[in-house]
């Protein structure tokens, strides 16, 4: 297939490229490199063999998305661009509506007016808020307490209405839940810029010793250890949850959503000893107060993926820590980082 890959030079987005480009399909990358860097363009290439076709711009760029699809012919779209920091969202909320809720806006207008058939969307967990029951399946009732999580909301729903509007129109939600890790070879990852909202990121810099100290948000949870407990997925097991995706959408139309998830969570203690383990590195830390607006446990049913994606996820926790390690170290070796 040809796809129009938006955020491709993100840290999913990468993935997703190298795996889409390994399995044979055309990638055309779009991202305006808000919250990424070109490099990676070149390092998707040093492993996939091959250079994706790469331009900066907006997706909410109609005439440039439609130019791209006409140029490239692109029959599918996996969409991925979007700003992603729940605490900006709350402080910034129209930043979110504007970049996720406009930005989509304008690539479904391009995608209408060229006819192309298929779309991956990135979703979220957020979108289920505190859980009422697990594992969290895909009917479980919806509850966003953040301008990010209501973005991802409104997205899927207007994906439900232009999908009951163009019945030969194929859409798949894709909610992931915690995505971590990196490609194996460690040339991609995540490096968040500034300080890491989320507990990998952190875990990382803690044990190279770029900070101090992790905060352990909450040791009085009702869970096992007192910490809270997530669904951890290595990025190339969700990458590959894309795939699976497309192909589903090449013989079926319509709306659908799909978790993206192991079904299994870890608490914050045993991702913290998991990768001093792979890493050979400790990690201190000290319990702190609960973060506002984190739920104590979290994890997937990923039933629905294994039925109808026919896709499930593989890589275990050792992986997850040892990659991300990986991807470390070289930053570190390399001495800078790609989003300076
Ligand atoms: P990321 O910030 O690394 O990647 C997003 C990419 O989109 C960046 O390269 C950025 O430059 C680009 N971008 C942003 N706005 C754009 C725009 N208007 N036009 C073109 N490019 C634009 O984030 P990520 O972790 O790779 O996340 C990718 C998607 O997955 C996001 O939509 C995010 O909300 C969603 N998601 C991520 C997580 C997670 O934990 N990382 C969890 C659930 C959902
Ligand atoms: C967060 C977002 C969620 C988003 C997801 C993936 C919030 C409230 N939620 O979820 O919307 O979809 O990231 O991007 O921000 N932790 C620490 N110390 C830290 C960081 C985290 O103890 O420095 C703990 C948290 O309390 C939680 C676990 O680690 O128990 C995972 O946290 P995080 O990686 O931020 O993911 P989520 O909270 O699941």
């Amino acid at each position: 297939m040809k796809v129009l890959l938006t955020g491709g030079c993100g840290y999913i987005g990468s993935h997703v490229a190298v795996v889409l480009m390994s399995a044979g399909h055309e990638v055309v990358i779009v991202d305006d490199l808000s919250n990424s860097h070109r490099d990676v363009v070149g390092r998707i290439a040093d492993i996939a063999g091959q250079l994706p076709v790469f331009y900066q711009g907006d997706v909410g760029d109609v005439a440039l998305v439609r130019d791209v699809i006409r140029r490239h012919q692109i029959d599918s779209v996996i969409h991925l661009a979007g700003f992603k920091s729940v605490g900006e969202s709350v402080q910034l909320p129209l930043k979110y509506y504007q970049n996720n809720v406009c930005g989509t806006l304008g690539l479904l207008q391009a995608m209408e007016a060229e006819s192309v058939p298929r779309l991956v969307f990135s979703s979220s967990a957020t979108i289920y808020g505190d859980p009422q029951y697990l594992p969290v399946d895909e009917a479980h009732p919806q509850r966003v307490i953040n301008a990010y999580g209501r973005s991802k909301l409104h997205i899927e729903g207007m994906l439900q209405d232009i999908s009951a509007s163009r019945p030969s129109l194929g859409v798949v939600c894709l909610r992931y839940f915690n995505p971590v890790g990196a490609h194996g070879s460690g040339l991609i990852g995540e490096y968040p810029r500034g300080t890491p909202n989320n507990l990998m990121p952190y875990v990382v810099q803690v044990a190279s010793g770029e900070r101090e100290v992790l905060n352990v948000f909450g040791g009085d949870y009702p869970t096992p250890d007192g910490t809270g407990v997530r669904d951890y997925i290595h990025v190339m097991d969700l990458a590959e949850g894309h795939l699976a995706a497309l192909n589903f959408l090449s013989s079926n139309s319509g709306w659908h959503a799909f978790n993206l998830g192991t079904g299994r969570g870890f608490s914050v203690l045993e991702m913290i000893r998991a990768f001093e383990k792979e890493s050979g590195h400790t990690v201190p830390y000290r319990i702190t107060a609960r973060r506002e607006g984190d739920v104590a446990c979290s994890y997937a049913d990923v039933q629905a993926a294994a039925r109808g994606l026919n896709w499930k996820a593989t890589r275990a926790l050792e992986d997850m820590c040892s990659s991300a390690w990986r991807f470390q170290s070289r930053l570190s070796t390399g001495g800078r980082s790609p989003a300076d």
